[in-house]
């Protein structure tokens, strides 16, 4: 959790307006992250939080709320106080989004919250929504900033493929300025994501090993052990590549692979991560299947359960050739990392669950001690992003014996220790919105950038009639040895480092 000890700039008073406040993303985490944030001070005291509700009264809206809080939050449920003091924050506004008096009766609302013309605009809904919402905030002049700043945030998917994705950045832009926008992608707002900017850019002994001389590729990898859950309709449609290779994982690849930025503001850091994507080779059609992977979870076991092929999930097609894991390897051309390839992956129903970027350092150049067996592994820094933070760094050292044979060590840090609770991820971003720091979020630019990328990949999927399986719990997935075969170490498969 933030704390409003460590110094952190303090937010303006704000009325956070949420659309989709009865929808899952608010239950989670948007609701239980703001009360958190209340409690110590990081929304102000004189904010408002107005949820856009449509057919429920008032009590069975609050009723709602407060099953989500018991289910995510329940310590806040079971303190009087600190229940009392949310409720009175609350303000509910009826209305179909759809529905054009429903922005008339938002503006009258904010007009009585006298004094406090700040508004943060949370689209917790899906995009085919985004058009509509953001031309009723215009129509009521609720966009307009004469007396009070107006952001908007927006969850992903920013968009379908680089044309939907123009489509809706001329939209939302027509309404907002791009400084009033703040495209969530909620892997930006975890610590450990930051805390690999901060070793990269507070440590004078990255920068000479992270370049091509030194490193020999680099692995950013999600796995997880769920699978598609309640989201079929929509996955149906993304599949693995949209849903998080394009987003979350390329975005760690422009903070990874990015040059120092002139200074730790939105614009020198989207600046500099514009220049990564600029630079990332084009996969050409006839590359398609040598540099990319994917595949789709049959049925297995995990934790000893039995689990579902994808196919017989609801919602899910019977021939469904959607991608429930995915791989691209990618190659920055410019003189950082000319010939050091990037391998981003991502999966489903996976063996274990772990977020890790893994850099590979070349192998020793000579093996000075072989006459005695043992060749030494080549370093690995490993940053791991969940389920637990922290850096890991694999050299090798010398057996305790007479020999001089080496074995791998592992020097390992962890973000925080567990006395330390770790601020979640919209916890930071909702503060940076209301701070106006746009730094952690995806610009217009790079979001379209990311398209492009990755459209011909997928073009060259969008047809297909069939797919490879793995079987759920497991890393059996061939063709990921083959993509790694020329990588130092192959295809890094999260382990637990001990
Ligand atoms: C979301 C994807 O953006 O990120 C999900 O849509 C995925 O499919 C999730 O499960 C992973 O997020 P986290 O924070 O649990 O790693």
């Amino acid at each position: 959790m933030l704390t409003a000890d460590q110094e952190i700039e303090t937010a303006e008073p704000t009325n956070i307006v949420i659309f989709g406040v009865t929808g899952d993303l608010s239950k989670r985490k948007l609701m239980p992250a703001l009360v958190r944030m209340l409690c110590c001070g990081l929304v102000h005291d004189d904010s408002k939080i107005i949820g856009i509700v449509n057919n429920r009264t008032e009590e069975v809206w609050l009723k709602l709320v407060r099953e989500g809080m018991q289910e995510f939050l329940p310590e806040v449920v079971e303190d009087e106080n600190r229940w009392k003091k949310f409720l009175s924050r609350l303000i509910m506004v009826p209305g179909d989004l759809g529905d054009e008096t429903t922005y008339q009766r938002l503006a009258e609302a904010l007009v009585m919250l006298d004094g406090k013309k700040n508004a943060m605009f949370y689209c917790a809904i899906p995009p085919d929504w985004y058009g509509k919402v953001t031309q009723g905030l215009h129509k009521v002049g609720l966009a307009n900033e004469d007396e009070g700043y107006r952001r908007l945030v927006i969850e992903k998917p920013f968009g379908h493929n680089l044309a939907s994705a123009r489509a809706l950045n001329k939209e939302l832009q027509s309404v907002f300025k791009e400084d009033q926008i703040y495209r969530i992608d909620h892997y930006l707002g975890k610590e450990s994501v930051q805390n690999l900017l901060v070793y990269r850019f507070a440590n004078s002994i990255m920068e000479p090993l992270w370049n091509r001389n030194y490193v020999d590729h680099i692995q950013i990898s999600t796995a997880e052990t769920l699978g598609v859950e309640y989201r079929a309709k929509y996955y149906e449609k993304s599949g693995a590549l949209r849903d998080m290779i394009q987003s979350h994982l390329m975005q760690m690849m422009t903070l990874v692979a990015m040059e120092p930025p002139v200074e730790f503001t939105a614009d020198a850091v989207r600046d500099e991560k514009m220049k990564v994507l600029r630079a990332i080779r084009c996969i050409k059609p006839e590359q398609i299947k040598i540099q990319t992977v994917s595949a789709q979870y049959a049925s297995g076991t995990l934790n000893s359960e039995n689990v579902p092929a994808y196919v017989t999930e609801e919602n899910v097609s019977p021939d469904s050739a959607t991608e429930t894991f995915a791989a691209v390897r990618f190659y920055i051309d410019n003189w950082r990392w000319q010939g050091v390839p990037f391998i981003l992956w991502t999966g489903k129903r996976l063996k274990s669950k772990a977020a890790e970027v893994m850099i590979r350092f070349r192998k020793p150049p000579f093996n000075l001690f072989d006459s005695h067996a043992s060749v030494p592994a080549a370093n690995a820094l490993i940053f791991r992003l969940q389920p637990e933070g922290g850096v890991v760094l694999r050299l090798n050292a010398k057996k305790p014996g007479l020999t001089t044979d080496n074995e791998e060590m592992v020097m390992r840090a962890p973000y925080a220790d567990d006395a330390e609770e770790v601020a979640d991820a919209y916890e930071i971003l909702m503060h940076d919105v209301l701070i106006g720091d746009g730094t952690l979020f995806s610009r217009a630019d790079e979001v379209e950038a990311s398209w492009e990328i990755v459209e011909p990949i997928l073009d060259a999927w969008e047809n297909r009639v069939s797919i490879e399986r793995y079987r759920a719990g497991t890393w059996d997935i061939p063709a990921m040895d083959e993509l790694t075969k020329d990588c130092v170490g192959g295809w890094h498969k999260p382990t637990i480092h001990k």
